[in-house]
């Protein structure tokens, strides 16, 4: 079967979660209360409301696969073929903050791969899909990232940890990388960044404190969209051991590795 074939179904239904889930934290927003989980680390009931709903979408669609959200899902994680990854708020601070950066994100495991990613931004109706062998798209226009190929030209962004201690490693990393690149931004959503570096908005991003639910959908649309996914060492990615390197082109890989592994 063409891969085509194999992932619509999949595509097509997380995309109508995705955009459930978009309603529903668009509908919260002028009414949320906000909880911390631990120091600056925010959940608000849109979060609950979303994760619920795209657990609901998925499921009644696909009951034996197994599911893994941040607010709490797990249902055969580790057991099934098939496994959804699930951010149902990703950059829940800036959602707080109605700084208009964050997104709902699906992403599709099968058999320890990244197989389907879907990441929708409710402020701006953008849905970003991508499937293994059948490219990356924003509201049906193929992607592609920006092939930049030297850090002195490149649009990086880092993700820093929250309410972090001064000595965490992701700041000497963030200092040490200033003066070779253009710029470099921190903009509190992961998935968002791995959509944009996707789209050719950003040329690089790295971190070193994810989740596997904050990359799971974006790695798929990087990966379909012509870049290349690390750890932050250049070895292979592994969405549970919290780092990675996403680049616009191999050579700025190349170029970022040796600074970013100093440590
Ligand atoms: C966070 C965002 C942020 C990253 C944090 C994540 P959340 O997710 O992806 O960019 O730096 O590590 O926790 O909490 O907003 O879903
Ligand atoms: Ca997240
Ligand atoms: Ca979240």
């Amino acid at each position: 079967m063409a891969d085509t074939e194999r992932w619509q179904p999949m595509v097509e239904r997380a995309s109508l979660a995705a955009r459930k889930a978009g309603e529903i934290l668009q509908d919260w927003r002028e009414r949320f209360t906000v909880s911390e989980k631990s120091r600056s680390n925010l959940v608000t009931e849109a979060d609950f409301a979303a994760e619920k709903a795209i657990h609901e979408t998925l499921s009644e669609a696909f009951p034996d696969h197994g599911y893994l959200g941040e607010e709490g899902l797990s249902e055969n994680a580790s057991t099934a073929d098939y496994v959804w990854i699930i951010d149902p708020l990703d950059g829940t601070g800036n959602y707080v903050h109605g700084f208009p950066y964050y997104c709902v994100s699906i992403g599709l495991q099968y058999q320890g791969r990244m197989v389907v990613g879907v990441i929708y931004d409710p402020t701006r109706d953008e849905l970003f899909t991508a499937a293994e062998g059948c490219g990356a798209w924003k509201n049906g226009k193929r992607l592609q990232v920006s092939g930049t190929t030297q850090l002195s030209q490149a649009m990086c962004v880092a993700s820093l940890p929250v309410a972090g201690d001064p000595n965490h490693p992701a700041l000497a990393r963030f200092i040490r990388a200033l003066p070779h690149a253009q710029t470099i931004q921190r903009l509190g959503s992961a998935e968002m960044n791995l959509a944009y570096l996707a789209a050719g908005h950003l040329d690089a991003f790295w971190s070193s404190t994810l989740k596997p639910w904050d990359m799971a959908a974006g790695i798929v649309l990087v990966q379909e969209a012509g870049g290349t996914l690390s750890n932050l060492t250049g070895g292979p990615i592994d969405i549970h051991a919290c780092e990675i390197l996403a680049c616009s082109s191999s050579t700025l890989q190349t170029e970022l590795v040796p600074i970013l592994k100093q440590d």
